[in-house]
């Protein structure tokens, strides 16, 4: 596991102290507020479940699949939900948790779906946001760390399913996914 990474991006230690640090933020933001925070299966589940032990509220949870297609994220339906929340989010205020944005698609198109079912309030909250090339409009409310276009594992992260154990975020090495 170790061998196939190039560098280490962000260590444990960086990454305790920016999830909390986030954590305190959101529980400031929403103070007297019991939103429900839904957990972007399966990339987001560790740094899910870091973040609502860093918020200090009554909060709710839920979990979603979601599977983006086609080569465009302009248009709408994009992205499907495969496994969908079983919460009614109606006039809920409702965090969706990411791992990583890169296109935008995922958001964009999730984005799409949830507020038709009119929420009070939909805000996202993201580990990573690589912002590479992506058109505007698509940003997170919140996010822990800003990153290059490199490919990168660990703290839930894959590649085919691999790497999502390790507990730092690193730089996958080029020869591993490039043959
Ligand atoms: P988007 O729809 O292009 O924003 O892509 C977001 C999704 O692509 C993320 O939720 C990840 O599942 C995946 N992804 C994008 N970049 C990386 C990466 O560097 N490592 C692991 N997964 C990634
Ligand atoms: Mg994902």
């Amino acid at each position: 596991m170790h061998k196939d990474i190039d560098r280490i991006l962000f260590s444990v230690d960086d990454i305790f102290k920016a999830v909390s640090a986030l954590g305190k933020k959101i529980s400031e933001d929403y103070k007297g507020k019991k939103p429900l925070f839904v957990c972007v299966l399966k990339g987001s589940v560790i740094f899910f479940s870091d973040l609502i032990r860093a918020v200090t509220l009554s909060l709710e949870i839920d979990f979603l699949i979601a599977e983006s297609y086609g080569s465009s994220h302009e248009s709408s339906g994009s992205v499907e939900i495969i496994k969908d929340i079983g919460s009614d989010i109606r006039d809920r205020d409702v965090i969706i948790v990411e791992d990583i944005i890169d296109s935008g698609k995922t958001l964009f198109g999730l984005d799409e779906l949830l507020k038709a079912r009119k929420p009070k309030s939909l805000k996202y909250a993201v580990l990573i946001d690589k912002n590479t090339g992506r058109g505007g409009g698509v940003a997170p409310d919140y996010k822990c760390f800003d990153a290059e276009n490199e490919f990168i594992v660990g703290y839930g992260l894959d590649y085919a399913e691999k790497y999502r154990g390790l507990p730092y975020i690193g730089v996958l090495k080029k020869e591993i996914y490039i043959k």
